[in-house]
């Protein structure tokens, strides 16, 4: 087994009084895409929250590169090298699609900053031919890649991508899906969350099912992906 990026031991969670995750183990291992399916409202977004710093933690702990992080707050966290893409708002839609990916790097020196933006553009050259079009504007695929191309200029430690092809048809959903394979073939930690379960499966390494709050099922990704009941069951997958 890889040395774990992150560990979550029996983490209850959720926000101010209410409890929305029980139990949650959960090991990430480095270098590796780790895959969170579930339904609606399982808590695969609360999961990211708890990992990220903005849910209330009840009980349990979080270690983050072997420190306990459980109380450390977000800002910490993303210094710390994590770095959350939501599922809603993940661009500034009223700046160009370059504005957008200069915020990303106010901070890093330019010779470094221009061979991430190099980076980015290798890997979704469609941005590059989008450089001054308003965020707003662009296409829910091209926004996705946009948000994921905001997330790599961190060069984060772990990167946390929520439902990033969520309203996207099926052809673009593929595209990022490769994007986010080609990440973790290039090493990046990853923990995906989706409700296309198919789709992120196919690409994940490691996986788990949450369903009302608590994890049901943890293996391969593409062991998950050929368990006939689990799948019925919880992810409407007919294989
Ligand atoms: N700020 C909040 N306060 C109270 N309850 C919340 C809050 N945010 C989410 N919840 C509840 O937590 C539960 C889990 O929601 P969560 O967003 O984590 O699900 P999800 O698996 O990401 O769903 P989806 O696939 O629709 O994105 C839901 O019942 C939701 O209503
Ligand atoms: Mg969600």
């Amino acid at each position: 087994m890889p040395e774990a990026m992150l560990s979550l031991k029996r983490v209850n969670s959720g926000y101010g009084k209410f409890h929305i995750l029980f139990d949650i183990d959960l090991e990430v291992p480095k270098g590796k895409i780790t895959v969170i399916v579930g339904p609606n409202g399982a808590g695969k977004t609360t999961l990211l929250n708890t990992i990220f710093g903005l849910a209330t933690i009840h009980s349990g702990k979080v270690i983050y590169k072997g420190n306990d992080i459980t109380h450390v707050p977000a800002y910490k966290r993303a210094k710390m090298g994590m770095a959350y893409t939501l599922q809603l708002f993940n661009i500034f839609s009223t700046l160009t699609v370059k504005e957008n990916l200069l915020l990303a790097t106010y901070d890093i020196p330019e010779d470094e900053a221009k061979k991430r933006m190099e980076e980015v553009f290798q890997l979704f050259p469609r941005l590059k031919e989008r450089l001054f079009q308003k965020a707003g504007t662009l296409s829910g695929g091209e926004r996705q890649m946009l948000a994921i191309a905001i997330s790599m200029l961190r060069k984060p430690e772990l990167m946390l991508l929520d439902e990033p092809t969520a309203g996207l048809a099926p052809k673009l959903a593929k595209e990022v899906f490769e994007a986010v394979r080609h990440l973790g073939d290039q090493g990046y930690t990853i923990i995906l969350a989706e409700q296309n379960a198919k789709g992120a499966l196919e690409i994940g390494d490691e996986a788990v099912l949450i369903a009302s709050g608590r994890i049901v099922a943890r293996g391969k990704a593409q062991e998950l992906l050929q368990d006939k009941d689990l799948s019925r069951k919880y992810l409407g997958l007919e294989v």
